[in-house]
């Protein structure tokens, strides 16, 4: 545990995470153990979580896994129920589970955008109808989710994969607009290029190895994501860090 644990908001939280198995999310598991939460950590592999969970718990932190499919309502319902029963609460759901199967439209990879719909809208759907009956009861809670600077700057190629964090992002702005009695906060991270394993889940092979050469090149290490999350979890219940754009200054 660091220092600050003792001294900022994160120390204690309970916090949900998705995508939890690698890049960005294991990444902001890792360094929120380190300040103190307690955390709920999911995704489908969970060889894995289990390999995170050990490594963290050696660390001192108090970690469960739990095998989450987030194309399945049940598994949101599964993972959120997980942390009530472990821990007693919920404070923050971290939905960053996400698979970006880009090409041109006029490929009409119908399976790819369907799958991205499943994962990157629905589950997150899913994640909100899970944990905000459990935020109402305990008078708070913190919604937070991984977008991308892919729906504020439209490219050819991610037309599919950007509706889909714009999706995101337009049902984020409604939840915080119904959500102004101070109850749950919201907060939506769009990264640019990071370092993750993010372009496994890219079919097209071009496309795969130029989406790999970007992250090389330029991408951010996904620390630097986990940072701006953990800085929207530490701050005190009155303040809303809404929407946060982190990119490499190189990209374009
Ligand atoms: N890397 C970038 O450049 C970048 C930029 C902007 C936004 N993002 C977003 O950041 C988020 C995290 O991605 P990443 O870059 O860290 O890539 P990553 O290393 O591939 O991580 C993606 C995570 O999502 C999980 N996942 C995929 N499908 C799932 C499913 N059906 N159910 C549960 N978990 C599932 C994966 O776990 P399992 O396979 O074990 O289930 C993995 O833990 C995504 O939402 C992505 O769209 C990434």
């Amino acid at each position: 545990m660091t220092d600050d644990a003792t001294t900022s908001g994160i120390t204690g939280k309970v916090v949900a995470i998705t995508g939890a198995s690698s890049g960005i999310g294991e990444a902001t598991a890792r360094l929120l153990a380190d300040r103190g939460a307690r955390l709920v950590i999911g995704a489908r592999r969970t060889d894995r979580l289990d390999g995170i969970a050990a490594d963290l718990r050696r660390r001192g932190a108090e970690v469960v896994t739990v095998a989450t499919d987030v194309t399945r309502r049940a598994d949101l319902d599964g993972l959120v129920a997980r942390a009530v029963e472990e821990f007693g609460r919920l404070d923050v759901l971290v939905s960053n589970a996400g698979i970006s199967k880009i090409g041109p439209l006029g490929d009409g990879d119908v399976d790819g955008w369907s799958a991205m719909i499943d994962v990157n809208v629905r589950g997150v759907l899913y994640g909100i109808s899970a944990a905000s009956p459990v935020f109402r009861r305990q008078g708070s809670g913190h919604f937070v989710t991984t977008v991308s600077t892919a729906g504020l700057k439209i490219v050819p190629d991610m037309g599919v994969y950007a509706a889909t964090k714009n999706a995101v992002r337009t049902v984020m702005e409604a939840l915080r607009q119904e959500s102004t009695d101070g109850v749950v906060r919201t907060t939506s991270v769009s990264p640019g290029f990071v370092r993750t394993e993010l372009d496994g889940s890219i079919d097209d092979p071009d496309l795969r190895s130029q989406i790999r050469s970007s992250m090389d090149d330029f991408g951010l290490p996904p620390e630097a994501v986990a940072r701006v999350i953990a800085f929207a979890i530490e701050q005190p219940d009155d303040v809303e860090i809404g929407d946060v754009t982190i990119r490499p200054t190189v990209q374009g």
